[in-house]
This record gives C-alpha cells, structure tokens and sequence, in this order.
C-alpha cells in the first residue's frame, strides 16, 4: 500500500507531487521519491525516510519540469532503503516508474533479465516493471503506439499495480496502468493529475476520472487517451475530500481523533434518525423495506479494526434484531468456498474503502451475484463505488494509523443497521424509540469516558516496559477486548493478546505472573459476577489487574491493582465507552515508549497489498 501521484500540465510539477505525496503518506512512508522529465532526460531525487525529509533535500536541488511521477513506499519487496525507494529506472535511464502493489511472478522475470545481462539495483519487484518497460517502448514511434506496447508489457505480469511510466521518447506525457491497485485521474485547469485516491488531487480539481482494473492510458498537458476499451470513462465530480485542518491543540492526531469521537458519533447519525420516527433512515443502503423483510442472514467482512467492529454488532443484531450473523475475515472469506444463500447480505466495513482484502471479498462475493454492501469513511473509495450501495460514517479523514474515530463510528453506524433489522422484523415502535433515544446519548457518555485520560496516563507509564498484556471481556466487551490489545500491539509494539474472559483457564492463564497485567474489562452488566470471578482468578496468580468498571463500582477496587471508570450505559452500549480508556492507554503506553504513534512502524493505514 503505497501512495502515487503524477503529474502533467503547465505548472512546476514538483511542488504538486510533493504536497500530493504529503497527503498520501497515510498510504506508506518507509520512503519517497519523484522522477521529472528535465532537459530531455529523467532526473530522480528519492530516500529512505519521510516525505518530508524528501523536500528538505529538494529545496537545494535544480530538479525542474512540468512532467513528473511520485511515490511514497510501505515496503513489500526489498528493505526500507535508498536504493528501494521508488522511482525506479532501467539501466539507461530510459524510463522511470512508480508502483503501488504486488508482482507476484518478479523473481522470475528477474532471472529471465539477469540472464540477457541486466544488472539490478534494488531489491524491488518494481524495477523488473522499470527494466521491461523500457524495453517494450525502445521501438515504439507514438504515444498511442506506447500505450499498446505497455499494455503487453503489463500482461507479462501476475499480481496487483498501480503503475505510472515516464519516458524519455515521450517528454511530456505520464503512462499509467491498473489492476487491482486503485488509481485516479484529476483534471484540473492547469493540467492533469494521476493519483492513488481523491486525497492527492482534492487540491486541485473535483473533477475525476476512475482508472479501472485493464485500463491503459497516457496523459499529457492536452488531454488523455485511454486505450481503447469498452468503458465510457466519464467524468464525476467528487466531494471535497476534507483535509484534516492539523493538530490544533493536539499532540498527534491519533489524540486529537480519539477527541473528536462525540463529534464524529453524532456526524454518524445525522439525517438517519428522523423525530418521533422509530426505525432509522438508511437509504443509502439501496434496499427496500421488502428485501430487509427477507434477509436471513448478515454475513460481514472485513479487517483489523473494522472487523472488531463488525464482531460487537453480531451480538447486536442477534440479541436485538434476532437475525443470525456471520463474521469473517476479509482475507480468508476471498479464498473460501463459503456457501452464501440468496437471503444472505454481506455488508464490507472499511474505513478507508481501499483494503485490498476487504475489495477482494468484496468482488468475489459480488461475483457470485450475492446482495453486497458497504460500509466506509473515505467517500469515493473502490469499496464504496463498487458495493451496491451502502452507508459512509462522515467521520472526516483519520490520518492516525491506529483506528479509533472510525471504530465508533462504525459502531453508531452499526446500531442503526441493527435497529433498522429490528424493527423490520417485528420490534415494537417503542423499542426502536428507546434504542435509539440510546444511541443518540452516547456521545456524552464517550466525552465524560475521554475525562479519565489523567489516570491513563499514569497508568500506562506504570505498565510501560513489560513485555506482553492481556485483554479479556465478556459479550459485546470481547471483541473490544481485541480491539485493545491490536491498539496496544499497533503504536506501542508491546505484545498483547484479546480474549473471553471465561476463556483464560484453557490456556493462556498460564502466560500470568507479577510481570504480566489483564487488562479486565468488567462495566456492570449481567455478566459482572463471572467477570470478577475471572479476574479472582488472576490476582490468585499475582498477575497485575488494570479493571475498566462503571463510575462508582467500589468493589472492583478492592481487587484490582488498577481501575478506569467508564460511565454507566446499557449493556449492550458498553462497548462505544469500554473502548475510550484502551485506546487512551495503547497511546499513553506507546508516548511514554517513544514510539511514533501516528505512524508506527511497519504499518501503513490502508493495507491495499494482500
Ligand atoms: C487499525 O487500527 C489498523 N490500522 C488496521 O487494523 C485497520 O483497521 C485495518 O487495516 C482495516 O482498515 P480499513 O478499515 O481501512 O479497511
């Protein structure tokens, strides 16, 4: 998952790609790079390290042009060096390239090249593309004739590319392809931009083109040519990609999104609840009330944290709407041979609609002509333009790595879904009523849960340097439980294991002694009991007890060596609070680690390699 910018017009390319660059390292940012037709030849500047470590060495370079290709890299092929970073060339500089995705044959057209000779400087499968590129366009007379000639080239290959050519025989044109790896082309006034999503062209047009899996086309200061297919490639007009407006008072913006989540709830719900009405409006979800009536089954895929958020909704819609859930893994549901009945939806969550796994299972299922729809923040990504429809959580751009704004929102969105099945299938007017006076308090309870950061603080500095932590909840608090421990694994690197509480005695209590905390998540609910038996049963083993319980719960603190309080909700919302003091503590934890908490290392935000 990397990010790629080109860009082709009358203005100074390098100041777009690098701002292009800038707002795409969300994508990646082991390293970065810029090729740009410059005095008839290809000049490249690139690194290991940031983007912006890339500009400071610009601002004393004399690299200038109008035509010009940029990428920053989440390394898959070849360690975070120079020598990997992207743009690659062939041997005589003919050509450079950049590439967002997976060759999966590279190794052997590597061999097949090394034998006539050619000497590799990378590690990278992107420099085979380099090597064969220039080749296939040595003969070639025309752009048009190029866009053939690349077109074969790119069906040697087996994998997933976003790719971006230039040529020296071409000086004022960008080549792109794409399979699998999305792409888009921004028309501006002043020239044309290709770019991995909406984010790196938002500046500068709303008006896109979608690159499509097969399309081959080049670009140039006059216009755009695809090569011929049967797509009519029209142009849409995209929202504006809300920028985030930076830190303000902030440290980092995984602190100021985690801030943002009463905002970001109550912008989840907007327009769906409508006044004294008691089932939520999802039209956006492109199904009738009839087909709803018919559903027998939600089955929903997806990863990381998305999935976490689909787990907690599973026991919502079977305790509350009485309709069975299935969740699976975007990564294993894409390859099984799972049966899906006809009154199955799928409904794929993502956060940032570019999880390649997540559109892979997306597809297949799509494939298989089954009822799919979507979930997703980033409006206009591929998950939400090739679902059936769906809803988006308006969450605004999370830029921290580590989800926390988008897995309340997905929640909230989540409980609408759920009460929109209850009352189809027969809840009363006044349950629905009352689930959804509910729902819209939650964001006060989540901004009194955010008050607790104080305490957190202390705590995580506690708990700083040990090596492993687990994380143990009961009904909807398990999956939250996962979500913890990801939280804590993603910024903090410090290792961390989700599960049942009641899960404990058949294995991993073992794994407990002085130096191993459990993090207990024990609100009051009907399950309190067992909870506190299982967390009994950890302090019998002199393991360290972090408790998260409902504000004024005393008891617990008798037990636990440590207690977060959360405010008093209903079971079956515990889960929008539970999940606040995890989240504060991974990013408490990993601040007093000195870990990079907004970019953690060998991680991007939108995994769109498999
Ligand atoms: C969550 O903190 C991680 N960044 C990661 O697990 C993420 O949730 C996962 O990659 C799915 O991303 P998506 O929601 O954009 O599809």
């Amino acid at each position: 998952m990397c990010g790629i910018v080109g860009y082709v017009g009358s203005k100074e390319a390098r100041s777009i790609l690098l701002e292009g660059l800038q707002t795409l390292e969300y994508r990646g940012y082991d390293s970065a790079g810029v090729a740009v037709i410059q005095a008839g030849g290809i000049e490249v500047k690139k690194r290991a390290g940031r983007v912006a470590d890339l500009a400071k060495e610009l601002e004393g370079s004399t690299l200038s042009g109008t035509c010009g290709i940029s990428h920053t890299r989440w390394a898959t092929h070849g360690g975070v060096t120079n020598a990997n970073a992207h743009p690659h060339t062939d041997e005589a500089r003919e050509v450079a390239v950049v590439h967002n995705g997976v060759i999966e044959n590279h190794a052997a057209l590597r061999t097949t090249l090394e034998k006539e000779g050619v000497e590799f400087a990378s590690e990278t499968d992107t420099e085979v593309i380099a090597m064969l590129a220039a080749r296939a366009l040595r003969k070639v007379r025309t752009a048009k004739e190029a866009t053939v000639a690349i077109s074969k080239m790119v069906s040697k290959l087996t994998g997933t590319y976003g790719l971006l050519i230039l040529s020296k025989k071409f000086p004022d044109t960008i080549f792109a392809a794409r399979l699998g790896s999305p792409l888009l082309l921004g028309i501006a006034k002043h020239g044309y931009l290709v770019a991995s999503d909406a984010t790196a062209v938002s500046a500068h047009t709303d008006q896109v083109i979608y690159i499509e899996d097969g399309d081959v086309l080049a670009v140039n200061p006059k216009g755009y040519q695809f090569l011929k297919t049967e797509r009519n490639h029209s142009v849409e007009q995209i929202e504006k990609v809300e920028m985030s407006e930076g830190l303000g008072k902030f440290t980092h913006y995984m602190q100021k999104e985690m801030y943002e989540q009463p905002a970001s709830i109550t912008s989840a719900l907007r327009g769906h609840i409508l006044k004294n009405e008691a089932i939520p409006r999802l039209s956006g979800m492109n199904i009738t009330d009839e087909q709803a009536g018919q559903i027998d089954r939600i089955i929903f895929t997806a990863c990381g944290t998305s999935y976490h958020a689909a787990l907690v909704a599973e026991y919502w819609l079977e305790e509350i709407a009485g309709l069975p859930v299935e969740v699976e893994y975007a990564s294993e549901l894409r390859y099984r041979k799972s049966p899906v009945g006809d009154n199955t939806l799928v409904v794929a969550i993502s956060q940032s609609g570019e999880t390649a796994d997540t559109l892979a299972a997306l597809r297949e299922l799509k494939r298989q002509g089954k009822l799919v729809r979507a979930l997703v923040n980033v409006v206009g990504s591929s998950i939400a333009r090739e679902a059936g429809g769906g809803l988006y959580l308006h969450a605004g751009p999370e830029i921290g790595v580590a989800s926390t704004k988008a897995f309340t929102s997905q929640l909230a969105v989540l409980f609408l879904l759920t009460t929109y099945f209850a009352r189809i299938r027969g809840v009363s007017k006044a349950k629905g009523k009352e689930l959804l006076k509910e729902l819209q308090n939650i964001p006060v309870h989540v901004k009194k849960a955010l008050t607790y950061e104080h305490e957190i603080e202390t705590i995580a500095e506690r708990y700083q340097d040990v090596h492993t932590m687990l994380y143990l909840g009961r009904g909807t608090n398990y999956p939250v439980a996962l979500e913890g421990a990801l939280k804590l694994k993603e910024v903090s690197y410090i290792h961390a294991e989700g599960y049942p509480a009641a899960e404990m005695k058949h294995g991993p209590i073992a794994l407990v002694d002085k130096e191993t905390p459990s993090v207990i998540i024990n609100p009051r609910s009907a399950l309190y009991d067992k909870v506190m038996s299982n967390l009994e049963e950890i302090k019998a083993r002199n393991g360290p007890v972090i408790a998260i319980a409902t504000e004024g719960d005393r008891a617990i603190a008798k037990k636990a060596d440590q207690v977060i309080y959360v405010p008093d909700v209903p079971d079956i919302f515990q889960p929008f609070v539970t999940v606040i003091p995890l989240q504060l503590l991974s990013y408490h934890a990993a601040l007093a680690r000195g870990c990079d908490v907004d970019k953690p290392r060998n991680l991007a935000k939108s995994v769109t390699v498999e």
